[in-house]
């Protein structure tokens, strides 16, 4: 697939240099400084390029948005029209000093993502892990007991999309359901930064919730 990433920083460098080498077509997009999309294109050692908000929407089959939530409307405006277009968000809907929730507990960013931009089919995904673990979790995909990752979305052929991009990372996904989950997934987020890196057990104790969705 060709996809566009709505934000280069922690989570759109690391998630795009995956997909990309996972065997997708990825377009960087959206830092202060172009050169810094250059140089993760280049670094990814796939089939990725640096280009502007409206470049990474433009044909893409799917994008990444993962800008601060003060950014939002900013990198959306700049993507230009993005009707139809499937959208898997990472971005929580946090203050200016990332220390709360904006939107909880009774609706989700996601939620008022969807309400304000009713013509992208949105799903809720990775802003579950920290950055951190993605590449471990990518080196170790051949391993059978791959770590949990839920994600949710009104739209079933686009959280379809979004499972199949888990999956590319290194990760079980997990159906959530209706993008309403992400009003408990969201919060959840906070749980996994607060072990990840207050906690004792590191980024990696975060993420590992694995396999609860399994039978026993
Ligand atoms: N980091 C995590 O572990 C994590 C985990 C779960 C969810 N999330 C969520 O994911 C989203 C992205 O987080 P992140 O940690 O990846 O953030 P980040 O590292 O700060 O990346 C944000 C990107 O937006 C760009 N940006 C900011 N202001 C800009 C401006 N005025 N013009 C152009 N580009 C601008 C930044 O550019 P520069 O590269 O030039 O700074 C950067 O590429 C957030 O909503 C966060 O809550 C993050």
């Amino acid at each position: 697939m060709r996809i566009g990433i709505l934000g280069s920083g922690l989570m759109g460098g690391k998630l795009g240099t995956l997909f990309a080498r996972a065997g997708h077509e990825v377009v960087f997009s959206y830092a202060r400084n172009h050169k810094k999309l250059e140089k993760l294109a280049r670094d990814a050692k796939g089939d990725a390029r640096a280009g502007t908000p409206a470049e990474a929407a433009q044909d893409a089959d799917a994008l990444l948005l993962a800008v601060h939530w003060s950014r939002v409307d900013d990198v959306l405006k700049q993507a230009g029209d993005l009707s139809g277009k499937v959208m898997v968000s990472c971005s929580l809907p946090m203050n200016a000093d990332d220390t709360e929730l904006v939107v909880a507990h009774t609706s989700s960013g996601s939620e008022e993502l969807a309400s304000r931009f009713p013509k992208i089919r949105l799903v809720s995904a990775f802003n579950t892990v920290p950055s951190e673990v993605l590449f471990s979790v990518f080196e170790a995909r051949a391993q059978p007991a791959r770590p949990s990752l839920v994600y949710c979305g009104d739209d079933l052929p686009a959280r379809k999309v979004a499972a199949g991009l888990i999956r590319d990372v290194g990760f079980d996904p997990v159906d959530a359901g209706p993008l309403r989950t992400a009003r408990y997934t969201e919060p959840f987020a906070l749980l996994i930064a607060r072990l990840a890196y207050e906690g004792e057990g590191g980024p990696e104790l975060a993420y590992r919730f694995e396999r609860f969705d399994r039978p026993r």
